[in-house]
Protein backbone atom coordinates (compact mmCIF):
# COMPACT_ATOMS: atom_id res chain seq x y z
CA UNK A 1 0.00 0.00 0.00
CA UNK A 2 0.79 3.86 -0.38
CA UNK A 3 2.48 4.15 3.47
CA UNK A 4 4.42 0.82 3.03
CA UNK A 5 5.57 0.07 -0.25
CA UNK A 6 4.74 3.88 -1.49
CA UNK A 7 2.84 2.66 -4.36
CA UNK A 8 -0.60 0.97 -5.18
CA UNK A 9 -1.96 -0.20 -8.14
CA UNK A 10 -5.71 -0.13 -9.04
CA UNK A 11 -6.67 -2.54 -11.38
CA UNK A 12 -9.54 -2.24 -14.14
CA UNK A 13 -10.69 1.46 -12.13
CA UNK A 14 -11.82 2.77 -15.59
CA UNK A 15 -13.20 1.99 -19.09
CA UNK A 16 -10.04 3.18 -21.39
CA UNK A 17 -11.98 3.45 -24.30
CA UNK A 18 -13.48 6.99 -25.03
CA UNK A 19 -10.72 8.89 -23.19
CA UNK A 20 -8.37 6.85 -25.19
CA UNK A 21 -10.35 8.33 -28.26
CA UNK A 22 -10.02 11.59 -27.03
CA UNK A 23 -6.56 11.83 -26.45
CA UNK A 24 -5.86 10.18 -29.49
CA UNK A 25 -7.40 13.38 -31.07
CA UNK A 26 -5.44 15.41 -28.92
CA UNK A 27 -2.22 14.07 -29.93
CA UNK A 28 -2.92 14.66 -33.61
CA UNK A 29 -4.20 18.10 -33.22
CA UNK A 30 -1.11 18.50 -30.78
CA UNK A 31 1.10 17.68 -34.37
CA UNK A 32 -1.01 19.77 -36.58
CA UNK A 33 -1.43 22.97 -34.71
CA UNK A 34 2.96 22.20 -33.55
CA UNK A 35 1.40 22.75 -30.10
CA UNK A 36 4.30 24.43 -28.01
CA UNK A 37 4.30 22.76 -24.90
CA UNK A 38 4.93 19.41 -25.73
CA UNK A 39 8.23 17.68 -24.85
CA UNK A 40 10.09 15.64 -27.49
CA UNK A 41 12.30 12.37 -26.39
CA UNK A 42 15.34 11.96 -28.76
CA UNK A 43 13.54 12.51 -32.48
CA UNK A 44 13.68 9.67 -34.46
CA UNK A 45 12.75 10.48 -37.83
CA UNK A 46 9.05 9.94 -38.35
CA UNK A 47 7.18 10.86 -41.73
CA UNK A 48 5.40 13.79 -41.58
CA UNK A 49 5.88 13.67 -37.78
CA UNK A 50 7.47 14.91 -34.73
CA UNK A 51 7.78 12.16 -32.17
CA UNK A 52 6.14 13.50 -28.81
CA UNK A 53 6.76 11.77 -25.31
CA UNK A 54 4.60 14.47 -23.61
CA UNK A 55 2.28 17.11 -24.24
CA UNK A 56 1.81 19.75 -21.61
CA UNK A 57 -1.61 20.99 -20.53
CA UNK A 58 -3.40 18.36 -22.54
CA UNK A 59 -7.11 19.67 -21.68
CA UNK A 60 -6.75 23.36 -22.70
CA UNK A 61 -9.17 24.29 -25.36
CA UNK A 62 -6.92 24.62 -28.66
CA UNK A 63 -6.21 20.88 -27.77
CA UNK A 64 -9.47 19.63 -26.91
CA UNK A 65 -12.58 20.87 -25.50
CA UNK A 66 -13.87 17.85 -23.52
CA UNK A 67 -10.22 16.45 -22.31
CA UNK A 68 -11.15 17.57 -18.88
CA UNK A 69 -14.35 16.40 -18.83
CA UNK A 70 -13.71 12.94 -19.45
CA UNK A 71 -10.49 13.42 -16.85
CA UNK A 72 -13.35 14.53 -14.36
CA UNK A 73 -15.53 12.04 -14.69
CA UNK A 74 -12.31 9.37 -13.22
CA UNK A 75 -13.69 11.21 -9.68
CA UNK A 76 -9.38 11.03 -9.36
CA UNK A 77 -10.86 13.10 -5.78
CA UNK A 78 -12.16 10.16 -4.33
CA UNK A 79 -9.32 7.93 -5.17
CA UNK A 80 -6.63 10.36 -3.97
CA UNK A 81 -8.62 11.03 -0.81
CA UNK A 82 -8.83 7.26 0.13
CA UNK A 83 -5.32 6.31 -0.29
CA UNK A 84 -3.66 9.37 0.39
CA UNK A 85 -6.05 10.60 3.57
CA UNK A 86 -5.51 13.83 2.89
CA UNK A 87 -8.13 16.45 3.90
CA UNK A 88 -6.56 19.13 1.19
CA UNK A 89 -4.87 18.76 -2.21
CA UNK A 90 -4.65 20.42 -5.71
CA UNK A 91 -3.49 18.92 -9.06
CA UNK A 92 -0.72 21.11 -9.77
CA UNK A 93 0.74 19.06 -13.38
CA UNK A 94 -1.24 16.76 -16.25
CA UNK A 95 0.51 15.59 -19.02
CA UNK A 96 -0.20 13.18 -22.05
CA UNK A 97 2.52 10.83 -22.23
CA UNK A 98 2.64 9.33 -25.37
CA UNK A 99 5.71 7.16 -27.57
CA UNK A 100 5.54 6.06 -31.01
CA UNK A 101 6.91 2.62 -32.02
CA UNK A 102 10.40 3.54 -30.24
CA UNK A 103 11.93 2.40 -27.10
CA UNK A 104 11.66 4.88 -24.17
CA UNK A 105 13.75 5.02 -20.80
CA UNK A 106 14.35 7.48 -18.58
CA UNK A 107 17.09 8.18 -16.12
CA UNK A 108 16.63 6.68 -12.52
CA UNK A 109 15.18 10.07 -10.54
CA UNK A 110 12.95 11.52 -7.87
CA UNK A 111 9.87 13.94 -8.73
CA UNK A 112 9.71 15.19 -4.93
CA UNK A 113 12.24 15.67 -2.06
CA UNK A 114 11.31 13.48 0.40
CA UNK A 115 8.76 10.25 0.61
CA UNK A 116 6.57 11.51 2.96
CA UNK A 117 3.81 11.70 1.44
CA UNK A 118 3.16 14.81 0.26
CA UNK A 119 3.51 14.61 -3.21
CA UNK A 120 2.33 11.60 -5.50
CA UNK A 121 1.90 10.76 -8.80
CA UNK A 122 -0.73 9.43 -10.49
CA UNK A 123 -0.40 7.46 -14.15
CA UNK A 124 -3.27 6.66 -15.91
CA UNK A 125 -3.25 4.36 -18.18
CA UNK A 126 -4.80 4.05 -21.59
CA UNK A 127 -2.92 1.25 -23.13
CA UNK A 128 -1.26 -2.09 -21.93
CA UNK A 129 2.03 -1.07 -20.41
CA UNK A 130 5.29 -2.92 -19.33
CA UNK A 131 8.30 -1.45 -17.77
CA UNK A 132 7.73 0.95 -15.72
CA UNK A 133 10.16 1.18 -12.61
CA UNK A 134 9.94 1.90 -8.97
CA UNK A 135 12.05 1.30 -5.85
CA UNK A 136 9.58 0.69 -3.49
CA UNK A 137 9.43 2.69 0.31
CA UNK A 138 10.63 -0.83 2.09
CA UNK A 139 13.46 -0.89 -0.13
CA UNK A 140 14.94 2.43 0.32
CA UNK A 141 17.25 1.65 2.88
CA UNK A 142 18.65 -1.30 1.03
CA UNK A 143 18.94 0.81 -2.10
CA UNK A 144 21.26 4.23 0.19
CA UNK A 145 23.23 1.59 1.63
CA UNK A 146 23.89 0.00 -1.76
CA UNK A 147 23.81 3.10 -4.10
CA UNK A 148 24.34 6.45 -1.16
CA UNK A 149 24.50 8.50 -4.26
CA UNK A 150 20.84 7.67 -5.47
CA UNK A 151 18.96 9.10 -2.55
CA UNK A 152 19.55 12.96 -4.11
CA UNK A 153 16.68 14.23 -6.00
CA UNK A 154 18.80 14.81 -8.63
CA UNK A 155 19.74 13.02 -12.20
CA UNK A 156 23.27 12.95 -11.94
CA UNK A 157 23.75 9.02 -11.65
CA UNK A 158 20.46 8.72 -13.59
CA UNK A 159 21.90 5.87 -16.02
CA UNK A 160 22.98 3.69 -12.72
CA UNK A 161 22.33 -0.29 -13.94
CA UNK A 162 19.94 -1.23 -10.53
CA UNK A 163 19.93 -4.95 -10.29
CA UNK A 164 16.53 -6.49 -11.34
CA UNK A 165 15.63 -7.08 -6.79
CA UNK A 166 16.19 -3.54 -6.50
CA UNK A 167 13.48 -2.26 -8.25
CA UNK A 168 9.47 -3.12 -8.87
CA UNK A 169 8.52 -3.75 -12.53
CA UNK A 170 5.17 -2.63 -13.44
CA UNK A 171 3.00 -4.54 -15.79
CA UNK A 172 -0.64 -2.50 -16.52
CA UNK A 173 -3.24 -2.75 -18.50
CA UNK A 174 -5.54 0.18 -19.71
CA UNK A 175 -7.67 0.92 -17.52
CA UNK A 176 -5.36 0.27 -14.77
CA UNK A 177 -4.08 3.50 -12.16
CA UNK A 178 -0.75 3.26 -10.29
CA UNK A 179 -0.60 5.53 -7.54
CA UNK A 180 3.30 6.50 -6.24
CA UNK A 181 4.81 8.60 -4.11
CA UNK A 182 6.65 11.19 -5.87
CA UNK A 183 10.05 11.17 -3.79
CA UNK A 184 10.80 7.37 -4.54
CA UNK A 185 13.35 6.46 -7.23
CA UNK A 186 11.98 5.66 -10.59
CA UNK A 187 12.57 5.13 -14.30
CA UNK A 188 10.55 5.72 -17.31
CA UNK A 189 10.60 2.26 -19.59
CA UNK A 190 8.50 1.28 -22.24
CA UNK A 191 9.33 -0.43 -25.59
CA UNK A 192 6.86 0.17 -28.45
CA UNK A 193 4.18 2.92 -27.67
CA UNK A 194 2.34 3.71 -24.61
CA UNK A 195 -0.44 6.66 -24.01
CA UNK A 196 -0.95 7.12 -20.43
CA UNK A 197 -1.44 10.55 -18.50
CA UNK A 198 0.84 11.86 -15.75
CA UNK A 199 -1.03 13.71 -12.97
CA UNK A 200 0.88 15.30 -9.98
CA UNK A 201 -0.94 15.92 -6.73
CA UNK A 202 0.13 18.07 -3.78
CA UNK A 203 -1.06 18.00 -0.19
CA UNK A 204 -2.08 21.89 0.73
CA UNK A 205 -3.25 23.36 4.33
CA UNK A 206 -5.76 25.64 2.94
CA UNK A 207 -9.58 24.43 2.50
CA UNK A 208 -10.26 23.07 -0.89
CA UNK A 209 -13.37 22.26 -2.76
CA UNK A 210 -13.44 18.85 -4.00
CA UNK A 211 -14.51 19.48 -7.56
CA UNK A 212 -12.15 18.52 -10.02
CA UNK A 213 -12.08 22.13 -12.04
CA UNK A 214 -11.76 23.77 -8.97
CA UNK A 215 -8.35 21.46 -7.85
CA UNK A 216 -6.80 21.69 -10.33
CA UNK A 217 -3.90 24.41 -11.13
CA UNK A 218 -5.10 27.76 -13.06
CA UNK A 219 -2.84 26.31 -16.18
CA UNK A 220 -4.53 23.02 -16.10
CA UNK A 221 -8.29 24.78 -17.18
CA UNK A 222 -9.52 24.44 -20.47
CA UNK A 223 -9.34 28.16 -20.99
CA UNK A 224 -6.24 28.99 -19.53
CA UNK A 225 -4.47 32.25 -21.05
CA UNK A 226 -1.95 32.15 -23.01
CA UNK A 227 0.35 34.32 -20.49
CA UNK A 228 -0.47 31.53 -17.38
CA UNK A 229 0.73 28.79 -19.88
CA UNK A 230 3.73 31.17 -20.61
CA UNK A 231 4.31 31.58 -17.06
CA UNK A 232 4.07 27.67 -15.72
CA UNK A 233 6.15 26.59 -18.72
CA UNK A 234 9.03 28.42 -18.03
CA UNK A 235 9.38 26.33 -14.38
CA UNK A 236 10.60 23.84 -16.55
CA UNK A 237 13.51 23.33 -17.57
CA UNK A 238 12.59 21.90 -20.62
CA UNK A 239 13.31 24.39 -23.63
CA UNK A 240 10.07 24.91 -25.84
CA UNK A 241 11.75 26.73 -28.22
CA UNK A 242 13.51 24.24 -30.47
CA UNK A 243 12.25 23.48 -33.75
CA UNK A 244 12.17 20.17 -33.90
CA UNK A 245 10.44 20.70 -37.72
CA UNK A 246 13.47 22.99 -39.09
CA UNK A 247 15.70 21.36 -41.93
CA UNK A 248 18.40 20.82 -39.16
CA UNK A 249 16.35 19.26 -37.00
CA UNK A 250 14.99 16.47 -39.19
CA UNK A 251 18.20 15.76 -40.82
CA UNK A 252 19.09 15.49 -37.06
CA UNK A 253 16.22 12.79 -36.43
CA UNK A 254 17.23 10.68 -39.37
CA UNK A 255 20.82 10.35 -37.68
CA UNK A 256 19.30 9.26 -34.48
CA UNK A 257 17.09 6.98 -36.57
CA UNK A 258 20.38 5.26 -37.53
CA UNK A 259 22.11 5.38 -33.97
CA UNK A 260 18.51 3.82 -32.82
CA UNK A 261 19.49 0.88 -34.83
CA UNK A 262 22.96 1.21 -34.88
CA UNK A 263 24.73 2.22 -31.90
CA UNK A 264 28.13 2.12 -32.24
CA UNK A 265 29.03 5.16 -29.70
CA UNK A 266 27.12 3.35 -27.21
CA UNK A 267 29.01 0.28 -27.79
CA UNK A 268 32.27 1.60 -27.03
CA UNK A 269 30.97 3.25 -23.83
CA UNK A 270 29.84 -0.20 -22.91
CA UNK A 271 32.81 -2.15 -23.51
CA UNK A 272 34.79 0.48 -22.11
CA UNK A 273 32.51 -0.03 -18.63
CA UNK A 274 33.89 -3.37 -17.65
CA UNK A 275 31.62 -3.72 -14.39
CA UNK A 276 28.71 -3.01 -16.20
CA UNK A 277 27.90 0.10 -14.08
CA UNK A 278 25.59 1.54 -16.33
CA UNK A 279 22.81 1.71 -18.55
CA UNK A 280 24.16 2.15 -22.12
CA UNK A 281 21.26 1.14 -25.00
CA UNK A 282 18.39 3.28 -23.57
CA UNK A 283 17.30 4.99 -26.58
CA UNK A 284 17.59 2.22 -28.96
CA UNK A 285 16.31 -0.84 -29.93
CA UNK A 286 18.25 -2.93 -27.68
CA UNK A 287 17.24 -0.97 -24.62
CA UNK A 288 16.97 -3.24 -21.42
FE1 LIG B 1 9.44 11.11 -12.77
Amino acid sequence: MLDKEGFVLIKNFFDPKKILIESNNTLLKAQQIRWRYAKIYHNIFINNFVNFFSIRYPGHKKLNNNLNNYLAELNLQNLISKYTKWKNFKITQIELQHNEKYNYQSTWHRDWHNSNLENIVIIIYLTDEKGFRLVKKNDEKKLQDNYEFLREKSYKHGYTNLPKDFYHEFDVNSGDIVLFDAGLLHQGFVKGKRTHFFIRCQKIKNETSKNFDEIIEDHLKVDASDEVLEQDARKDSYNYDINYFSLKNRIKSLIYLVLYFIPIHKIFRFLKDRKKKFIHFHYSFFQK
